[in-house]
């Protein structure tokens, strides 16, 4: 298997983007070539240094509102270290259009929430605010439309009577974890397609918790059985 050359865009603490580097073991289908952070002082950037993966800064506040600018900057690093996907792991830019078109099909991001459910920022206190029973995150596909794209997978949590906006955070970013490396990992390996807009994922016959969807193929067929 030929893996292939992940960059994982960041902008702070980078507990994702630590998750994705500890899974990626020899016969992970992603390489970590890069670790690319638009802040120098994101916390994630000196994790990355430590596992041996090599590090960029592209600072978006040099380029002032020049998002053709900063993005072109950071294509060229990712170029440099031959790049050939992309995972944004808490990277708190919104991309262009044209960048995005640009990866189409190999750019990745992580939602801190059941998506369509609460785009945008602040999930978890929105979630609580609207007594969802059930909240989560969503691994999708980026598309112009800022948390639209298609999803590859989701992980649920419950929401309990007395939880904090801090400690739903908590059990989210802990499914987070579980999810983000699986769901990259059947990208990587060309388990991802498209049809009529929507993710479809073949072949995956892992264990994967029973709070994950896609669920694994045994727990899909027992599930079919019991209908007959
Ligand atoms: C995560 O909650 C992720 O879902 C969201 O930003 C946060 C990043 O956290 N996109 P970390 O930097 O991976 O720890």
């Amino acid at each position: 298997m030929k893996r292939k050359r992940l960059g994982l865009l960041i902008s702070g603490r980078g507990s994702n983007m630590a998750a994705i580097l500890a899974a990626a073991a020899p016969d992970y289908p992603a390489e970590p070539v890069l670790v690319l952070s638009n802040r120098a002082d994101a916390a994630g950037l000196e994790v990355a240094k430590a596992r041996g993966v090599p590090t960029a800064v592209v600072e978006s506040r040099a380029f002032k509102g020049d998002r053709a600018g900063f993005e072109a900057a950071m294509e060229a690093v990712l170029g440099q270290h031959g790049v050939e996907i992309i995972a944004l792991a808490g990277f708190m830019r919104v991309l262009t259009a044209d960048f995005v078109r640009r990866w189409e099909g190999r750019l990745i991001n992580i939602h801190p929430s059941l998506l369509p459910a609460f785009p945008g920022l602040d999930t978890h206190a929105r979630a609580l605010a609207a007594g969802v029973r059930l909240h989560g995150c969503t691994v999708h596909l980026v598309t112009a439309g800022v948390d639209e794209g298609p999803i590859i997978a989701q992980a649920a949590v419950p929401v309990l009577p007395d939880d904090t906006e801090a400690s739903l955070a908590a059990r989210v970013l802990a499914a987070e974890h579980r999810l983000y490396p699986a769901a990259l990992s059947w990208l990587a390996a060309g388990q991802v397609r498209l049809a009529a807009g929507r993710a479809v994922i073949t072949g995956v016959d892992s264990a994967v918790d029973s709070l994950l969807n896609p669920l694994p193929r045994a727990a899909l067929l027992s599930t079919q059985c019991s209908k007959v």
